[in-house]
C-alpha cells in the first residue's frame, strides 16, 4: 500500500484531465464553457486532503483489487467530496469566505456560478463512474455496486441528510446527542463509508471484510467531525485554511456544544480506539488505516 501523499497526488493527476483547461471564456457547443471548468477546477484543485480518494483506493488494495479501475472512482467522491464543500460555503448555508487556505468558490465567482460549479461537480462524478462501468467489460458489477455506495453516501440518507439536519438544527435549543448522532453520521461518516465501501466492492471483497472496513470508516468518520468540531475551536486559521470560531457565533449543535471541549476530545479518543479495534483482523496489511485514524485524531489542522 501507498502513503496518503502518494494516493493524493495519483488522484490529483486524474483530477487535472478529467477537468480540462480550456481557451479564455470560451462557449463552444458540445463543450462545457469555459467559466465552468475555471470554477470548477478552482476549488477541486486547491490542495484539499484528498482523505476519501485515498481511502478508497487503500481499501481496494488492501482487499486485492486494481487501483486503475478503482481511480476514477476515487476522483468521483473527491468531485462529490468537493461540491458539498462550495455548496456548505454558500451564504445561504454556513456563508464562509475561506476554504482550502483561499477565498470560497461564491465569493471569487458569485453565488450563482458557485451554485453551478457544484452542480456540475456532482453531475461529472455520476458520469465518469457510469463511463468507466460501461468500459469496465466483466468488471462492470463492481463498479455498478461500487457507484452505488457511493450514491448512497451521498445522497439523501447520507451527506444529503446530515446537512438538512445540520441548517434545521441551528439556533435551535433542543440539541440532543441523538441529533449530533444523526447530524454527524449523516453529513460526514456517510462519504466515508461509502468512498471505503466503494474500494471493497471494486477488489470484490467478502462479506466479511466488507463488515470489518464499514466498521473502521463508520468509527473513522465520527472521529473526524468530532475532531473537526474542535478544530473550530482552538486551530490557527492559517494553518486551517477555514474559518475558526463560527460554528460557536452560527449556534451550530456539535460535539464541543453537548459534550464540552474535554468531552470531544475524549469522544475522538474513544472512537480512535474503536476505528482500531475494527480493523485489528488484518495485521500489517492496514498500516494505512492504522496510521490514519492516529494522524486525524491528533491533527491541529
Ligand atoms: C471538510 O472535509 C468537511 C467536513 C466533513 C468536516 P475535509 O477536512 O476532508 O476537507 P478537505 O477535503 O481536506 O478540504
Ligand atoms: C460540512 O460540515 C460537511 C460537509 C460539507 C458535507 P462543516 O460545515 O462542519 O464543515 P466545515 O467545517 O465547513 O469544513
Ligand atoms: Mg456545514
Ligand atoms: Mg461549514
Ligand atoms: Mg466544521
Amino acid at each position: 500500500m501507498k502513503t496518503l501523499k502518494e494516493y493524493a497526488l495519483i488522484t490529483e493527476k486524474r483530477l487535472n484531465e478529467i477537468i480540462p483547461v480550456l481557451p479564455e471564456n470560451s462557449f463552444e457547443p458540445e463543450n462545457m464553457p469555459e467559466l465552468l471548468s475555471r470554477s470548477m477546477r478552482y476549488s477541486l484543485l486547491a490542495g484539499g486532503k484528498r482523505l476519501r480518494p485515498a481511502m478508497l483506493l487503500a481499501a481496494c488494495e488492501m482487499l486485492g483489487g486494481d487501483i486503475q479501475l478503482a481511480l476514477d472512482f476515487a476522483c468521483a467522491i473527491e468531485m462529490i467530496h468537493t461540491y458539498s464543500l462550495i455548496h456548505d460555503d454558500l451564504p445561504g448555508m454556513d456563508d464562509d469566505d475561506m476554504r482550502r487556505g483561499r477565498p470560497t468558490n461564491h465569493v471569487v465567482f458569485g453565488v450563482g456560478q458557485a451554485i453551478l460549479a457544484g452542480d456540475g461537480l456532482l453531475n461529472m462524478a455520476y458520469e465518469i463512474m457510469l463511463k468507466t462501468a460501461m468500459n469496465a467489460g466483466k468488471d462492470a458489477d463492481k463498479c455498478i455496486s461500487a457507484a452505488s455506495e457511493i450514491a448512497r453516501g451521498a445522497g439523501v440518507t447520507g451527506m444529503i441528510a446530515g446537512q438538512c439536519a445540520d441548517l434545521y438544527q441551528e439556533g435551535r435549543e433542543d440539541g440532543s446527542e441523538a441529533m449530533l448522532r444523526f447530524i454527524h453520521e449523516g453529513k460526514t461518516m456517510a462519504m466515508f463509508v461509502g468512498a471505503m465501501r466503494a474500494g471493497a466492492r471494486l477488489a470484490g471483497a467478502d462479506q466479511k471484510s466488507l463488515d470489518a472496513i464499514t466498521e473502521y470508516a463508520r468509527a473513522f468518520g465520527l472521529l473526524f467531525q468530532a475532531s473537526d468540531d474542535v478544530l473550530d475551536i482552538i486551530a490557527d486559521p492559517a494553518l486551517f485554511g477555514h474559518s475558526v470560531g463560527k460554528d460557536v457565533r452560527d449556534g451550530k449543535l456539535t460535539a464541543v456544544s453537548i459534550l464540552s471541549l474535554e468531552g470531544a476530545k475524549a469522544r475522538v479518543e474513544a472512537l480512535l480506539k474503536e476505528a482500531l479495534d475494527a480493523i485489528r483482523g488484518f495485521g500489517e496489511e492496514a498500516e494505512f488505516f492504522v496510521r490514519l485514524a492516529d494522524t486525524v485524531a491528533h491533527r491541529d489542522h
